[in-house]
This record gives C-alpha cells, sequence and structure tokens, in this order.
C-alpha cells in the first residue's frame, strides 16, 4: 500500500478554500496554487538526501548540510501540472524539469499521451510527479507506468486534490509511488470530476472553457 500524506496546514487549507470557490478569478486561482505548491514542497521534500559541506562563516569554519537540487527532477503532467511547477522551482530552483503530454478522452477518461520529455541520467534522480487533480487515476498511473521506463531513484505523486477512487486505482497500479495531497474529497462523479472539488483545474488555471 503507497503511503498517503495529507498536508493538512491551515495555510493550505485557507488557500484550498478559496481556490474552491466558484468566484475566485484565474489570477487568484493560479496565485493561490502556486502558493500552496510551494507549501506542500517542504512537506514533499522533507526525506529528500542531503550531503555535508564545509563552509566558513564570518566567524570560523564549520559543516553545513545542503540537498543536491540537481539529482530533484519535477515532472508536470500537462497542462495543469504546470500550475504546480513554478512554486516547487521556487524552493529548488536548480531542480530539473521534465513534462508529460496526456488528455483524458472525454468519453472513456482513457489517458493518452502526446508529448514526452524528461532529463537524462534517470537512475540518479528523484521524481516529483506533479498534477493537481488525482481522480480516476489513469493520468496519473500511465505517467508513472512512462516514468518507470527510464528507472528513476524513486518517484513521488504530488496532486493538490483527490478522492477515495483515485488513491485507490493509483494503490492498485502503483503501491510504491507514496501520494501527496492537500485534501481528499468525498467522490469522484460520472463524468470524472472531484466531488466537491474545485471543477476543471486546467480550466480554472489558464481561464479557458
Ligand atoms: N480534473 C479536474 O480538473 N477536475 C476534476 O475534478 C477531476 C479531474
Amino acid at each position: 500500500m503507497a503511503e498517503l500524506q495529507v498536508i493538512d496546514h491551515p495555510l493550505i487549507a485557507h488557500k484550498l478554500t478559496l481556490m474552491r470557490k466558484k468566484e475566485t478569478s484565474t489570477k487568484n486561482f493560479r496565485q493561490l496554487l502556486d502558493e500552496i505548491s510551494t507549501l506542500m514542497a517542504y512537506e514533499v521534500l522533507r526525506d529528500c538526501p542531503v550531503h555535508d559541506v564545509d563552509i566558513e562563516t564570518p566567524l570560523e569554519a564549520t559543516t553545513g548540510s545542503m540537498i543536491d537540487g540537481k539529482k530533484v527532477v519535477f515532472v508536470s503532467i500537462l497542462r495543469a501540472g504546470n500550475g504546480i511547477l513554478d512554486g516547487m522551482l521556487r524552493v529548488v530552483p536548480g531542480a530539473r524539469v521534465g513534462h508529460i503530454g496526456l488528455y483524458r478522452q472525454p468519453k472513456t477518461l482513457v489517458a493518452v499521451e502526446y508529448y514526452f520529455k524528461l532529463p537524462d541520467n534517470l537512475p540518479e534522480r528523484d521524481i516529483v510527479l506533479v498534477d493537481p487533480m488525482l481522480a480516476t487515476g489513469n493520468t496519473a498511473i500511465a505517467a508513472v507506468e512512462r516514468l518507470k521506463e527510464f528507472h528513476p531513484k524513486s518517484i513521488k505523486f504530488v496532486c493538490l486534490l483527490t478522492c477515495p477512487e483515485g488513491i485507490e486505482a493509483m494503490n492498485r497500479a502503483h503501491p510504491d509511488v507514496p501520494i501527496y495531497t492537500a485534501a481528499v474529497d468525498r467522490q469522484l462523479d460520472d463524468h470524472g470530476y472531484i466531488r466537491p472539488g474545485l471543477g476543471d483545474a486546467g480550466d480554472r488555471i489558464f481561464g479557458t472553457k
């Protein structure tokens, strides 16, 4: 069973509530997602590897601890995943970035790939795969399957919102991939939307319909 971590900090809950409101503007929605992503990065990267470095303060020599940002790869599932990317990159600016283009066929909700670009040396890297909504799980499952072809050191999946159906599907397909989320909502509806949810994340981030 994959680890599920609900990052339920009051700051995140507050911002997520604003995002859910239907009257929240595109500009504010995008900004709130960006802020939540930065806050979530703090927990998502809690166990990332660090190494000792010898430094000198103005007063004396000492040993500090640093993460190797270049070993971290944020992989965005297009297009909504890009809404999480900048917030994460703000705290790990040296990270590499990959993109996976997947869309859900409206009738079957099956994931179809149209773009795939990753950095090299994946076996040396820790992947943080990002997509705001883990709904049916089809897209995230397909993305993880593709990433595993490159044998990365580790994969974590980060979303803003999910539901019991999405967690179960992901757990069944990839029990080795931990899921980080800001909230677990009540259910998936017949159209593949999370309820109560926040609507279509991509449309709300980019102001499309
Ligand atoms: N994707 C979205 O953007 N919203 C949902 O509720 C489910 C999937």
